[in-house]
């Protein structure tokens, strides 16, 4: 038996005072979309941007539904419109945010992540994360697969035959 270890890095911010300019507007952006999110049910609004690499920004809110599993989560409404609608640019960072104030950041579903690892893996280059919740610190991760280690690779499937 051999014990393994992982380490995950990523970057803390208390504020938005020393992030670059570019992540600061589109954290500014998703905090001004979170009046956009359809929540009613959990009340819960998150709000999610995706910055393309020709620089376009894409938006998304969570969208919840009476039947609760029709509902979807910001980011995959956030990344599916932006693929939809810009399928050959790559994605080059995602933030994502909700009003709720922590001291953490929330931190997104493994539906989520796995959504964002697809995109990953088929660009060839990694997307970075950027999460605040309210006036929490701000965490960075520079590639999706820091939040989603030993993640399934649609590779294994495409390989089978
Ligand atoms: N939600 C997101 O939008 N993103 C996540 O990563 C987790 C949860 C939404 C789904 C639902 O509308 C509400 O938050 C409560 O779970």
């Amino acid at each position: 038996m051999k014990q393994q270890t992982i380490e995950i890095q990523f970057k803390e911010y208390d504020n938005l005072k020393n992030l670059i300019e570019d992540d600061v507007k589109l954290l500014l952006l998703a905090e001004k979309n979170l009046k956009n999110a359809y929540a009613p049910y959990s009340d819960f609004q998150v709000s999610s941007v995706c910055e393309m690499e020709n620089g376009e920004m894409v938006v998304g809110t969570n969208q919840e539904n009476a039947a609760y599993p029709s509902g979807l989560c910001a980011e995959r409404v956030a990344i599916f419109s932006a693929k939809s609608q810009y399928p050959d640019q790559k994605v080059n960072k995602i933030v994502i945010t909700t009003a709720v104030s922590n001291d953490t950041p929330f931190s997104p579903c493994g539906g989520c992540r796995q959504v964002l690892m697809e995109y990953e893996q088929s660009q060839n280059q990694p997307i970075e994360v950027i999460l605040k919740s309210g006036d929490s610190k701000i965490w960075k991760f520079k590639s999706v697969a820091d939040l989603l280690p030993f993640a399934f690779n649609g590779g294994t499937i495409l390989k089978k035959g």
